[in-house]
């Protein structure tokens, strides 16, 4: 069955690949963009840069607002309250890092800090940092064998001392959705303040920050089809006035002296110096874009593609997936085969997918494993460039095994 994408020709760069014999399957690690995205960029460029918040100018008023926009764009695209919640940072990583540090005067030695085992290094190694500064616990909620946390175990592990759990939505390594509701219930029980890594999640359908229920929610424009350099805090009001600017600099003052300072509050708060502005103002267009298809197709097609891509990996012997994806990816071993014996013929075959321990090593250990390949989707890959991978599959495992 052949599963074409509608919106293939919408992404230049996939025809521009394919002119250059490359199957882009690394939709995980970041995505090919939109025309409407460069049409915006070439469009600030061209019609005049200008920085934000600071000019009296025309120019610069264009800049401002057309950055504004781009807040409330993506505010109303995670049904945050208001464009105020919104804090543009320079990436998931660089949001993170604003929270474990802007957060830090929140804790006590002795406090407890709640990962999950699966976690990006960007949203382990911010917290594990803190931990050691602050002499606090960091409790790792252990998985079950199809990648979910164990929400027996988590329940005895988020307890009085948790104050702050922070959770991927979906796992870059595993493709599974995490049980958020339940997590984000225990904690809230204990008061404990709650992350929501939605770096891989914000990709897949639609997302509600005030029905998900989280103090902050991250993620990166750069995996959700946008600019690169750009990455999205949300957070509550009560969450975002308890956390402490952690850049100093330009814009983000209220008063400047020679021996102290009085800051603005979120968002500009948190926005020292020159921001991305082309990117803020490319991210909107962006979302423009994706808010203009169905989206239920888009989850169809999405759906339909992983499954041919699973049923394909299940139909070739000795090859084994960690967890049991469940969307947008899959991650594999092949027994008797180093992975990255296996990434190097592939590249040679023009596919290009991620090996390795996909900055998740803490989970790679646990598994025993010193790397995966992981073949990542996106809404403007078809049917035929999975057929293209299983081909380059078959024939490096035919020269390998
Ligand atoms: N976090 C990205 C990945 O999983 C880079 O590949």
């Amino acid at each position: 069955m052949m599963i074409p994408s509608p919106w293939r020709a919408d992404f230049p760069a996939i025809a521009a690949l394919q002119r250059q014999d490359q199957t882009y399957l690394d939709n995980a690690a970041t995505t090919q963009k939109p025309q409407a995205l460069l049409d915006a960029l070439t469009h600030y460029y061209a019609n005049g840069a200008a920085n934000v918040h600071r000019a009296q100018h025309l120019p610069g008023a264009h800049a401002t607002q057309a950055f504004e926009d781009s807040r409330l764009k993506v505010a109303q695209w995670l049904n945050a309250g208001d464009s105020g919640q919104i804090v543009f940072t320079h990436g998931a990583t660089s949001a993170l890092n604003l929270l474990a540090y802007g957060l830090e005067q929140q804790f006590q030695p002795g406090d407890e800090i709640v990962v999950s085992a699966l976690e990006h290094h960007a949203n382990l190694l911010p917290w594990q940092q803190l931990a050691q500064r602050r002499q606090l616990k960091l409790v790792i909620l252990p998985l079950d064998a199809d990648g979910l946390v164990d929400l027996a175990a988590a329940v005895h592990l988020i307890g009085p001392r948790t104050r702050l759990l922070a959770i991927s939505q979906l796992s870059n390594v595993l493709g599974v959705w995490q049980p958020l509701t339940a997590l984000l219930g225990m904690a809230k029980v204990q008061n404990a303040l709650t992350v929501v890594d939605g770096a891989q999640g914000v990709v897949h359908g639609r997302h509600d920050v005030q029905a998900l229920g989280c103090d902050f929610y991250v993620f990166s424009s750069h995996k959700l089809y946008g600019p690169d350099g750009l990455g999205v805090l949300y957070g509550r009001n009560a969450a975002l006035e308890r956390l402490q600017p952690w850049q100093f600099g330009g814009e983000m003052v209220l008063e400047a002296n020679y021996h102290d300072s009085r800051f603005r509050p979120a968002p500009l708060g948190f926005e020292a110096g020159t921001p991305p502005i082309a990117s803020v103002i490319g991210l909107g267009a962006t979302l423009d874009y994706l808010a203009r298809l169905d989206q239920d197709a888009v989850s169809a097609h999405e759906a339909a593609l992983h499954d041919y891509l699973l049923r394909g990996l299940a139909a070739r012997n000795g090859i084994r997936l960690l967890g049991k994806p469940q969307l947008a990816l899959a991650s594999f071993v092949v027994d008797g085969v180093h992975n990255a014996d296996l990434a190097h013929l592939l590249t040679e075959q023009g596919i290009a997918v991620r090996a390795g321990h996909h900055c998740a090593m803490p989970l790679m250990k646990s598994l025993e494993l010193a790397g995966a390949i992981r073949v990542s989707l996106a809404l403007y890959n078809d049917s035929q460039d999975l057929e293209r991978f299983f081909e380059a599959l078959d024939q490096a495992l035919e020269l390998l095994r």
